[in-house]
């Protein structure tokens, strides 16, 4: 049943008692900001609607930020993080870590909610990003200690220290894929660092990011964190070109991604970017192929529909496995359960929005007129009536793709892999590193030597051998190439991003 505006009541805030109920919850936090502590409608009283991707039910809005409300917030913001600032290292971490404990304690809530907003699966995905999330926090939490300088001997009648100071007011522009985890590995250093952050969240998944920071603010000083949502040129480029804003810290599309480096270029502030990938995945001859093929379901994120920017979206097979490769990923997707995607049997939940599902249907029909491409489609269409109109789209192997095909060289962000056939090491490698992306790669084989020369070849940030973890806490993540700049989810990281270096010299004589 679809939501109306005329339902929402914003007199009242939502209780912090975890609530499984989604749409009761998406309902209650629907039509607000997280400004100065409190749950507010935009300045201009507009609305969008949230839809659930599984039925295309309106089951909540989001408040539509624009320029005033950016303002608001940069204004609460500038006020926070002075005090923020000067208290303790090491008790802003303490209170990260009460954050963290308050957000696990929602991590079902958390996860049922991120499943009806964006439609990935509960058991496989929305769940485990939700269980995540705490993680992050928990990673930063203990890091205060080492935001120090360093002692330079410059001259014996000098004393020159350098200090980390914070850089100041921090915006966060994030996506809707991995909205949480994406969030947490911005934020959580730079609060630590002593910054105040404002979040925009995607348009597509304002919700559940707003229970999140009303989580947060439970528990951190207000203004030191908060979240506006809205579109991008309305309420992101506001909060990139506002003149109080020291830093932007983004993650989404390329064409976003250059849009925000040049008004950030304008105002000479930095920002760290996080954009998209082809990541190739490269299977040797003497592979474990049952390994391999498992690498590949996960690398592909098929449980979220391929909408990942590591994606293994060029998968390189020797000559040797391939059939054996291809009949085995195939019989292993074709085992996945797409439907409900609040169902714990569902592996495969729905694209986000309509706009992606065109997008990624538009690559589908492409590949299938392409010359002697073969697409193999897995798993199967839900069978419930209730989910006719929902935006699910079958994951898609494509076999016999030319290199320079759109297929291969385009990122789909959905359940579209290639498979190409090698037998030359040094062809695939040119193979593999011929794109405009560098975030992710993985290599499969058991020759020590051929493993090592390829991770050292290899040009991208994030390169594994016989494995595919996706990011995680302490680990440096981020690309080279289009994939972005700067690196996140480390203590070097938090220190090169969200903090500048001072010389202070005393002169002894
Ligand atoms: P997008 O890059 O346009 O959106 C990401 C974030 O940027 C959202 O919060 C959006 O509101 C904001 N934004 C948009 N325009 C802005 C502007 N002018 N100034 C400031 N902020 C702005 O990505 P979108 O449209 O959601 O997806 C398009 C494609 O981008 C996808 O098909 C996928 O290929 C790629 N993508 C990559 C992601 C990654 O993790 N690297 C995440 C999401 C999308
Ligand atoms: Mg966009």
């Amino acid at each position: 049943m679809n939501l109306m505006v005329s339902d929402l009541d914003y007199g009242q805030a939502p209780s912090l008692e975890p609530n499984l109920d989604p749409y009761a919850l998406a309902k209650s936090l629907s039509g607000r900001h997280l400004i100065g502590g409190a749950l507010v409608p935009a300045a201009s009283g507009e609305t969008f609607e949230v839809v659930y991707p599984a039925t295309g039910e309106i089951i909540g809005f989001g408040a539509a930020g624009d320029s005033e409300d950016v303002d608001r917030a940069v204004q609460a913001a500038v006020e926070a993080q002075k005090p923020w600032a000067k208290m303790r290292a090491r008790d802003r971490g303490k209170l990260l870590y009460k954050c963290a404990e308050a957000l696990e304690e929602h991590v079902e809530e958390l996860g049922r909610l991120i499943a009806l907003e964006t439609g990935k699966a509960l058991r496989t995905e929305s769940r485990v990003e939700a269980s995540i999330l705490a993680d992050a926090f928990y990673f930063h939490a203990g890091l205060g200690s080492e935001l120090k300088g360093e002692t330079v001997p410059h001259h014996p009648d000098m004393l020159t220290i350098t200090v980390r100071e914070p850089i100041g007011v921090v915006g966060a522009i994030i996506p809707w894929n991995v909205p949480l985890l994406l969030m947490a590995l911005k934020i959580a250093p730079a609060i630590l660092a002593g910054n105040a952050v404002i979040v925009k969240s995607a348009e597509e998944a304002p919700l559940t990011v707003l229970r999140v920071c009303q989580i947060m603010n439970s528990v951190l000083p207000a203004g030191v964190f908060q979240m506006l949502s809205g579109f991008g040129p309305e309420c992101g480029a506001p909060l990139v070109a506002h003149r109080k804003v020291g830093k932007v810290t983004f993650t989404g599309s390329v064409e976003t991604g250059k849009v925000v480096y040049k008004t950030a270029a304008d105002k000479l502030i930095p920002v760290t970017l996080e954009l998209g990938g082809k990541s190739p995945m490269i299977v040797f001859d003497d592979a474990n192929v049952d390994k391999a093929v498992d690498g590949a379901v996960i690398g592909m994120r098929f449980t979220r529909q391929g909408q990942s920017c590591t994606a293994a979206s060029r998968i390189f097979v020797h000559e040797k496995v391939y059939d054996e490769f291809v009949a085995k990923l195939r019989a292993k997707v074709d085992a996945m359960v797409m439907g409900d995607p609040l169902d714990e049997k569902t592996d495969i939940g729905t694209i986000i929005s309509p706009e992606q599902f065109s997008k990624v249907q538009g690559y589908i029909e492409h590949g299938r007129k392409e010359p002697g491409a073969k697409p193999i489609e897995c798993s199967a269409m839900p069978s419930d009536p209730k989910f006719k109109d929902g935006l699910f789209i079958r994951p898609v192997v494509f076999t016999e793709v030319g290199h320079d095909s759109r297929l291969a060289r385009e990122e789909i962000f959905g359940p579209v892999t290639c498979i190409f056939r090698w037998s030359d090491r040094d062809q695939v490698l040119a193979a593999a590193n011929d794109t405009e992306y560098g975030l992710a790669a993985t290599v499969w084989t058991n020759d020590l030597k051929a493993a090592l020369s390829f991770t050292e070849q290899l040009e991208a940030g994030f390169v594994q051998v016989n494995q595919n973890l996706v990011v995680q806490p302490g680990l440096s993540y981020g690309g080279v190439k289009n994939s972005g700049l700067g690196k996140e989810a480390t203590l070097e990281s938090m220190l090169e991003h969200f903090t500048h270096k001072k010389t202070i010299i005393f002169n002894r004589t």
